[in-house]
């Protein structure tokens, strides 16, 4: 037997445990492991089996790693039927998060029993894959079609008291002695001569669904699928298991899994998958770097993104202070927080209780002595350089020693507000994104003398928030602004040359996009662009650069706020509808600066946004502004939307060929001038040795 496996009795129960840190997932040497532990008990005194996990969690899963990889036996469904033809009924022992694969496991066994902190699920549609191992065909079985079709196609995981009101657990057992617990509830099924309950003996009657149910469903999740294929054939998994024998059933989700592994979408989002762990490891920072204790955090200025901070961390239960400039300004800021708990109530995801008692932990001052004793400082005030360095002169005279300063900003220099404290090493930036209590991204921002400390807190921190951290060093914009100028720019230039609005936003929306630029900048407001553009010197002089930003803005169209932008809206529905005055201001536009105005094919609008993201990402490579190519995947994907079936910028670059990019960049530079396209020379060093960001990243190491 494996030794990540064992197998003991223990009494009349025999009892399988695996062992395979991290998260217990079904490696090969773990499917092996179980199947001959469960061979084995068949033979021996054992009256039941118990199927447990030592370390942190049940089994997380199949190893991801695997994916992509020969097969090799025994193939996770044969271990599954193993268990389910036992002739003695087998119970899985649930704590930590019994996911995908895991959770499959668990489902091929008679009776399920849990503590009350664990959590089930079948994740696999965030790989860009189902189920594979049954999980379509039982759980619709177990918890009924629409809770099925809602449980695998959002991935979400469901606590262990409520998995057991949907039959998907048997028993919630208490205290903290899971395996003795598991083993008293096998001997009570013993006892009470219980029968070998199998899912798969339950049928689903089709006419309980209702007509059209699948059609809708399908629909309805191809408007959110943003490029994903998985929903849909998850859907025609859960059909199956209404219209076909178990045995048909799972051959069809066999198939449908095996052709979402090979797909290119799966891929990329198992890149991502990987990509986010990796991106919250610094390079140079040991593993063992002590952290600071983050007990109680102010947030200076309770503006957009200072109230959404606050929320981030009474929702993990630490303490808030917000400071405002005056007791109006605090009573807003503190009434927007409470606007957005009543929401989140009012759509059934929060009990009142809960909101009151979040909102109990967040206090406003207005007097920076009362912040003298946090632990973490987030200034989110104006965007404005002089007022962030005063604000930090006044927190280093009033902070206690070791406390950590951050700041929200999306584009000051970080250095220059550290170097405004007596303790640039306690500084550093971290870049939420709006909504703050939405979005998952949190970019750490590294000062040139940012303590080793305050960078592994902030990481750890960010994480205990549930953000996803990604490294950046200092620069105009850090990773993710600095790389959306070129794009942002090259949207309004196709304007000119062409294209309607609707043209350009749709291009990229059907690519993946949650939302184009251009619809993108209407809701922001288009003065923020503007008046960010206004501050900036190094953009070149030239009337065809962010023209039709500029044009709007001056007549007053900032965007949703005012009503119109680049599109008009829909007073009561909001819904954004083409305007045939801008397009004919366009084109006014364009022939004022001698533009001759031609059709522009969606390959030349994918390429002309996209291919300045990946010129400034492999800028931002060489700088060594990012730490990996990965890392800018991340930011894209969570921060910005970039559909995760794709896998971000560079990995999408890698998959069209460094070459075929660097080619089409040159070409451009030779059509539209070098002011604008310009390639990085790390991406003309790797198309020309045919190498990949991928492959540079691995030499990187
Ligand atoms: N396979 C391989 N490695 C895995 C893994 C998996 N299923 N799940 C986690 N890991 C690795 C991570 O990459 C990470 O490695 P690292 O330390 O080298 O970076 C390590 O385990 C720890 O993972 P986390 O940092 O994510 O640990 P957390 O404690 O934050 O989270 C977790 C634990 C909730 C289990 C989280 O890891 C998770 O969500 N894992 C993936 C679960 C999943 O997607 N399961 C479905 C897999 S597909 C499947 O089962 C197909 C089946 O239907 C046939
Ligand atoms: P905002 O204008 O909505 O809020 C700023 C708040 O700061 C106001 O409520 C103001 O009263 C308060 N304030 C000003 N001076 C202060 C002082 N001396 N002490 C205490 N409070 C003070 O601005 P927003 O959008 O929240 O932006 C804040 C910061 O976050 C800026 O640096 C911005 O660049 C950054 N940011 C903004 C994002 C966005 O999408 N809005 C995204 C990411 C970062």
């Amino acid at each position: 037997m494996s030794q990540v496996v064992s197998y003991e009795l223990h009494g009349n129960i025999g009892v399988i445990s695996v062992n395979n840190p991290p998260v217990n997932a079904l490696a090969q040497v773990v499917r092996e492991g179980i199947l001959n532990a469960v061979k084995q008990a068949q033979g021996d005194a054992s009256e039941a089996i118990v199927l447990r996990c030592e370390g942190r969690t049940f089994i997380a899963g199949a190893d991801i790693t695997e994916f992509g990889k020969p097969p090799m036996a025994p193939a996770l469904p044969d271990v599954l039927t193993e268990i389910e033809n036992s002739s003695k009924p087998v119970i899985a022992a649930i704590h930590g998060t019994a996911l995908g694969g895991g959770f499959e496991v668990s489902l091929a066994c008679h009776y399920r029993c849990a503590v009350a902190s664990a959590k089930v699920g079948l994740p696999e549609v965030n790989l860009g894959l189902l189920p594979g191992a049954g999980g379509t065909q039982r759980v619709p079985r177990v918890a009924g079609v629409k809770a099925a079709l809602d449980m695998i196609t959002s991935g979400r995981p469901i606590a262990a008291g409520k998995a057991k009101d949907m039959g998907l657990i048997d028993e919630v057992v208490a205290g903290d002695d899971l395996q003795a617990a598991a083993i008293a509830y096998a001997n009570e099924l013993v006892k009470a001569g219980a029968p070998l309950k199998r899912i798969r003996d339950i049928t689903i009657d089709p006419a309980s669904i209702e007509p059209g149910f699948f059609e809708t469903a399908r629909k309805n999740l191809a408007k959110r699928a943003r490029g994903q294929i998985a929903p849909d054939r998850i859907v025609s998994c859960i059909e199956a298991a209404v219209k076909l024998p178990m045995d048909e059933g799972l051959q069809r989700e066999r198939e449908l899994f095996s052709e979402l592994v090979k797909s290119p979408e799966s891929a990329a989002m198992r890149h991502i998958f990987f990509a986010e762990r990796q991106a919250a490891k610094i390079k140079d920072l040991p593993k063992d770097t002590p952290l600071r204790a983050i007990n109680k955090v102010a947030i200076i200025g309770g503006g957009t993104m200072g109230g959404g901070i606050a929320m981030c961390f009474a929702n993990v239960d630490i303490p808030v202070v917000m400071v405002e400039i005056n007791d109006e300004a605090l009573e807003r800021g503190l009434g927007i927080v409470r606007k957005n708990y009543s929401i989140t109530v009012k759509k059934g995801k929060m009990s009142e209780a809960q909101m009151e008692s979040r909102l109990e932990l967040i206090s406003g001052t207005t007097d920076y002595a009362d912040i003298a004793d946090v632990d973490l400082v987030i200034e989110a005030v104006f965007e404005n350089l002089d007022l962030k360095k005063e604000i930090f002169t006044k927190l280093d005279a009033t902070c206690k020693q070791g406390a950590i300063l951050a700041t929200n900003t999306s584009y000051q220099d970080v250095d220059a507000i550290a170097n405004a404290t007596s303790r640039p090493q306690d500084v550093l930036g971290l870049h939420f994104f709006s909504p703050a209590n939405v979005m998952k991204l949190l970019e750490v921002v590294r000062g040139a003398k940012t303590a080793d400390d305050v960078l592994a807190t902030s990481m750890a921190i960010g994480k205990k928030i549930g953000k996803i951290c990604a490294l950046s060093r200092v620069c105009y914009g850090f990773i993710g602004n600095r790389m959306l100028t070129g794009y942002g720019r090259e949207a309004q230039m196709l304007l000119l040359d062409g294209c309607t609005p609707t043209q350009v936003d749709s291009t990229l929306e059907g690519f993946g996009m949650a939302m184009g630029p251009l619809a993108m900048g209407d809701l922001a407001g288009l003065d923020v662009g503007y008046k960010a553009r206004q501050a900036r010197t190094d953009l070149p002089d030239d009337p065809k650069l962010f023209r039709m930003g500029t044009v709007l803005v001056e007549m007053d169209r900032l965007g949703q706020k005012t009503g119109a932008g680049y599109y008009k809206y829909d007073p009561e529905t909001r819904a954004r509808l083409a305007d045939p005055e801008v397009e004919a201001l366009i084109k006014e536009e364009a022939a004022k600066l001698g533009i001759e105005q031609r059709e522009i094919s969606e390959e030349e609008i994918l390429q002309r946004c996209f291919y300045p993201l990946i010129n400034e990402g492999a800028l931002i490579l060489e700088e060594g502004i990012a730490q990996r190519p990965s890392d800018i995947d991340v930011v894209y994907v969570y921060g910005y939307a970039f559909p995760a079936a794709k896998g971000g910028p560079m990995f999408y670059a890698d998959q069209i060929g460094l070459k075929n990019v660097y080619d089409k960049i040159c070409e451009f530079r030779d059509r539209y001038g070098e002011d604008y396209w310009q390639p990085a020379p790390l991406l003309k060093e790797l198309a020309e040795k045919g190498s990949s960001f991928a492959e540079w990243a691995a030499e990187q190491g």
